[in-house]
C-alpha cells in the first residue's frame, strides 16, 4: 500500500489532549478496519433533529473515515450501511437512505479518484431500488482499475443470508460435479462469500456503544479485535479512528495459540 508519512503528519496535526500520532506504532496498523456505523438516529434525536438529519451528518463522518484510513494505510475498510433487517424500517427512512447511498455515491466518486480508492459492496446489491443499484454499478466500473485501499460498504448485507448464499453455490457445484462434498472445506466457503479475496477484518469498530454484531461478518470476525466507543457515528472522528487503532495494538492477538510474554 503506498504509504506518504509527511501526509499522513500534516493531516494528524493539532492533536486534541488524549491522543496523537505519536502513540500509534506505524509498523502495526491493521490491514482490514471494519466498522458498524452505529447511532445516527440517536445522534439526530438528542439534537432534537428529524433522523434523517441524522444519516446525512453521518456522511461526513464516513467521508473522514476513508480519507484517514487511506493515509494510514490501511488495506481495506468496511462499514456497515444497511442490513437485510433494516428493510423492515419506516418506507420514509429506507427511502431516504437509499437515496443517499446514491447521490453520496455520485458525490463522492473524485475522492475514490484522487485516494486511488477500489470500492467493493457486500451484500446482494440487485435488490435494490434500480437508481440505486445503477449508481452502484457505475461506481464498482469506475474504480475497478485503482489500485490503492479497498472500500467494501456493506448494503442490504446480513451475515447468515450470506452464509446461506454460500452454501447454496457450494450446493450447485458439487450437484453439477464441479466437486465432491467431501472436498468442502473453510475455503470453499471463504471463496463464495461477498468478502471473497479480502483479509479477515483485524479491528472491528462499532459506535453507540451496543454489544452486539447485529447480523454483521460472522464469519469473518472470528479472530477479530472489537472496539466499542459510546460516540454515536456522526461524532466519529479522526482521532477516533487513532483511538480505536492505538486499543488495538495494546492487544494480545493469540489466535487461539499460547500467550506471548
Ligand atoms: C445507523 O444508525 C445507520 C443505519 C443503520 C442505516 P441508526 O439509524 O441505526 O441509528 P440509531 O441506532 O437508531 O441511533
Ligand atoms: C446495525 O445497526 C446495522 C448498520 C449499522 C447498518 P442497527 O441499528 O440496524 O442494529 P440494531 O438493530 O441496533 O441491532
Ligand atoms: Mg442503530
Amino acid at each position: 500500500m503506498e504509504f506518504d508519512e509527511g501526509e499522513l503528519r500534516a493531516y494528524y496535526a493539532d492533536a486534541p489532549d488524549d491522543i496523537s500520532l505519536s502513540d500509534i506504532d506505524l509498523t502495526n496498523i491493521p490491514r482490514h478496519v471494519s466498522m458498524i456505523m452505529d447511532g445516527n438516529g440517536r445522534w439526530a434525536e438528542e439534537r432534537g433533529l428529524a433522523r434523517h438529519q441524522g444519516h446525512i451528518a453521518g456522511v461526513d463522518s464516513l467521508r473522514e473515515a476513508v480519507t484517514s484510513s487511506v493515509r494510514l494505510g490501511f488495506d481495506v475498510l468496511s462499514a456497515y450501511a444497511f442490513s437485510t433487517e433494516n428493510w423492515r424500517r419506516p418506507q420514509e427512512e429506507v427511502d431516504l437512505l437509499m437515496h443517499l447511498f446514491a447521490t453520496t455515491l455520485l458525490k463522492e466518486l473524485p475522492l475514490f479518484y484522487q485516494e486511488n480508492v477500489r470500492l467493493r459492496f457486500l451484500g446482494d446489491i440487485t435488490e435494490l431500488p434500480e437508481q440505486t443499484r445503477e449508481v452502484f454499478e457505475e461506481g464498482l466500473e469506475k474504480t475497478a482499475a485503482h489500485t490503492g485501499m479497498v472500500f467494501a460498504l456493506a448494503v442490504n448485507y446480513g451475515s447468515r443470508a450470506e452464509l446461506a448464499r454460500a452454501t447454496r453455490l457450494v450446493a450447485q457445484d458439487v450437484v453439477a460435479g464441479r466437486m465432491n462434498a467431501d472436498e468442502v472445506d473453510e475455503r470453499s466457503i471463504e471463496e463464495r462469500l461477498y468478502t471473497s479475496g479480502l483479509p479477515d477484518p483485524d479491528l472491528l469498530v462499532r459506535t453507540s456503544g451496543e454489544l452486539r454484531l447485529s447480523n454483521y461478518l460472522l464469519w469473518q470476525l472470528a479472530y477479530t479485535e472489537f472496539y466499542v466507543t459510546s460516540k454515536h457515528w456522526p461524532d466519529f472522528s479522526r482521532w477516533d479512528m487513532l483511538r480505536a487503532i492505538r486499543a488495538y495494538q495494546g492487544r494480545n492477538r493469540r489466535f487461539g495459540g499460547v500467550v506471548e510474554s
